[in-house]
């Protein structure tokens, strides 16, 4: 797929759930994500380490703000934080009305800088932020190769 798009704006925040995260909410946030964005023509990402989200949403500009108005009203998370706001050419995600990574999965050590253990509580979450934003990347990067695609979306 190789849709030479401009007008696509690609948000990744990070937010933490207000309540323990169990499987059957994330599995209702997703099913409703997935519902609304195969309407709405979103894509994107949802990783979950712990109670903590990372997501990335890729689409036309005007949806894209609309959604992140939305999850900013949205009390099952809070502390969200806007990381990244792009404009891309090529979806990231163009096959995936919301793609979920649980980061639970993979061992400390497999994810680039990744610190088990902080100071405080501020660092710590900063600290967690900045290693899922390099996982991201790291993973976004390698995604793109598979694909087979050049790597023209800014990192
Ligand atoms: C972590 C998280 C991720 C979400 N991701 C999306 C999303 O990708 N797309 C979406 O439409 N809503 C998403 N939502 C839900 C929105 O916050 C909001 O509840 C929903 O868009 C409301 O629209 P509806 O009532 O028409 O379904 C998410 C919520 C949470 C807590």
């Amino acid at each position: 797929m190789t849709q030479p798009e401009s007008a696509f704006l690609s948000v990744t925040y990070v937010s933490t759930s207000a309540a323990p995260l169990t499987q059957t909410a994330l599995e209702a946030i997703l099913s409703q994500s997935r519902e609304n964005n195969g309407r709405s023509g979103l894509t994107g990402m949802l990783a979950v380490r712990g109670d903590d989200f990372f997501q990335v949403i890729e689409g036309p500009s005007a949806v894209v703000r609309h959604v992140l108005q939305r999850l900013r009203d949205d009390t099952r998370h809070s502390e969200l934080r806007v990381l990244v706001e792009e404009e891309i050419d090529y979806r990231r995600f163009p096959d995936w009305t919301m793609r979920c990574e649980n980061l639970d999965d993979y061992p400390a050590d497999s994810i680039p800088g990744y610190r088990a253990s902080h100071e405080n509580e501020s660092d710590a979450r900063r600290h967690r932020i900045l290693d899922l934003l390099r996982w991201f990347q790291h993973r976004a990067t390698r995604a793109l190769a598979e694909r087979g695609r050049s790597a023209t979306s800014p990192s």
